[in-house]
């Protein structure tokens, strides 16, 4: 297992049902490390840029307009193989058959509607955290409890 830096933004849909603390709990509890944080308003153009290779599907119009309906919470999220675990903890994307106990299989009822996103693979976990935060809003705090999740 490698250490890992992924990316998970949290919906608009996350602030609507005011489970924000709820869900950064359930990330926090597996063991995985805050180390960027930001709460900010996607334009358009920057969803284009993150969901770039979902441009050309039809639900592409839907899932600008969600994305673009509020705040995101952005996180940068560190830990042993961080992004396997943090997908674990999404569940699949589609929600309607998503396992109860994952974030989607707990909260959502609809794909489109989905509250979380999560990077598939280190690749884009790199070009997603571009997109959203610069060198300097990382901090690397000594984490004392990194025994406890090894
Ligand atoms: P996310 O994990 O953020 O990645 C792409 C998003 O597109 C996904 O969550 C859903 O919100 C949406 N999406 C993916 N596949 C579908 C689909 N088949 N129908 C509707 N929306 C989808």
């Amino acid at each position: 297992m490698a250490m890992e830096r992924t990316f998970v933004m949290l919906k608009p849909g996350t602030l609507q049902r005011r489970i924000l603390g709820e869900l950064i709990s359930r990330f926090e509890r597996k063991g995985l490390k805050i180390v960027a944080l930001r709460l900010t308003r996607m334009s358009p153009e920057l969803c284009g840029l993150h969901y770039a290779e979902h441009r050309d599907r039809d639900f592409f119009p839907d899932l600008t307009a969600y994305m673009t309906s509020g705040p995101v919470l952005a996180m940068a999220l560190e830990g042993e193989s961080a992004v396997t675990a943090a997908r674990g903890l999404c569940g699949p994307t589609q929600t309607e058959t998503a396992p109860p106990g994952t974030i989607r299989g707990d909260f959502g009822a609809r794909t489109r509607k989905n509250i979380v996103h999560a990077s598939d693979s280190p690749e884009s976990a790199a070009r997603e955290l571009g997109l959203f935060f610069s060198p300097e809003d990382y901090h690397n705090w000594e984490d004392d409890n990194a025994r406890w999740f090894v």
